[in-house]
């Protein structure tokens, strides 16, 4: 272990439900008033990472309660020629808290790299967005044996430039893109590994003090009857949840799950 076990309780457990493309806006406002009486007393922080269409909605059915409402992306420029984008600002303004970045399906599937990863991330803090970065390794990388290089690369590029004032408002969800949505989960044991490592990365970037701070998520098939285990190590410090996010009972019973998990 790298850090003192005391340290989990410096960190803010959070879990944030990464709904994807998926509800409409009509279905999101039902999720949402479902979740609700489930996650009030929450201990943790409760976050839906909603499509950019039910994002007015949510904050409406959100306002007054526990939850806070994220977007899945935003664009690096303040404003311009970008059809089809949503800037950082424009997400600040109709009171978004969180946004993911860098989601491995943004690099999968639409040329996402790390250097965008990186100007995504500065623009969101530069408009007082906090920010789950999201990494990961392939299979193929695991495989090879290469998991820790993988990361180190991504924690390095996607936080380029960021300080460590801003690092306040960084989340770092780790996702192995082999766990995710395939029912596949890490063990405990490999997620609390590579969590431990992330920490490790960010005490080399950022000192003890800041890196023991930083809250890191699992993510990749984490559901009602493997979170538990999970949220028990040192390291995992919340989830970030596809799947399971969609089903209110399921998202609340990980809520329940990370609040017994944090002594605070
Ligand atoms: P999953 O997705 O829980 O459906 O595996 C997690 C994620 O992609 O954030």
């Amino acid at each position: 272990m790298l850090l003192d076990a005391l340290t989990r309780d410096m960190r803010k457990t959070i879990i944030a439900g990464n709904w994807k493309m998926n509800k409409t806006p009509a279905e999101a406002t039902a999720l949402l008033e479902e979740l609700k009486p489930l996650v009030a007393d929450a201990k943790s922080e409760v976050v839906a990472c909603v499509p950019f269409v039910d994002l007015g909605i949510a904050i409406e059915a959100a306002r007054d309660t526990n939850i806070k409402i994220g977007a899945q992306n935003c664009h690096w420029e303040e404003s311009g020629a970008y059809t089809g984008e949503i800037s950082a600002a424009m997400l600040k303004d109709i009171g978004v808290d969180y946004v993911v970045i860098g989601h491995s399906e943004r690099r999968q599937y639409f040329g996402e790299t790390d250097e965008t990863v990186n100007k995504r991330v500065k623009a969101a803090l530069a408009a007082g967005l906090k920010v789950i970065v999201c990494v990961g390794e392939l299979l193929w990388e695991r495989e090879c044996n290469i998991t820790n290089e993988v990361i180190a690369r991504q924690i390095k590029l996607d936080l380029w430039d960021v300080t460590p004032e801003e690092m306040k408002n960084i989340v770092i969800a780790y996702e192995p893109v082999w766990a995710i949505g395939t029912g596949k989960t890490a063990t405990a044991e490999q997620a609390e590994e590579v969590c431990d490592f992330i920490r490790m990365c960010l005490k080399t970037l950022y000192g003890l003090e800041v890196a023991s701070a930083v809250t890191i998520q699992y993510g990749g098939s984490m559901n009602d009857q493997n979170a538990a285990e999970l949220l028990a190590k040192t390291n995992v410090d919340g989830g970030l949840i596809g799947g399971a996010s969609l089903v209110a009972e399921k998202f609340a019973a990980i809520v329940k799950a990370a609040d017994a998990s944090t002594t605070y």
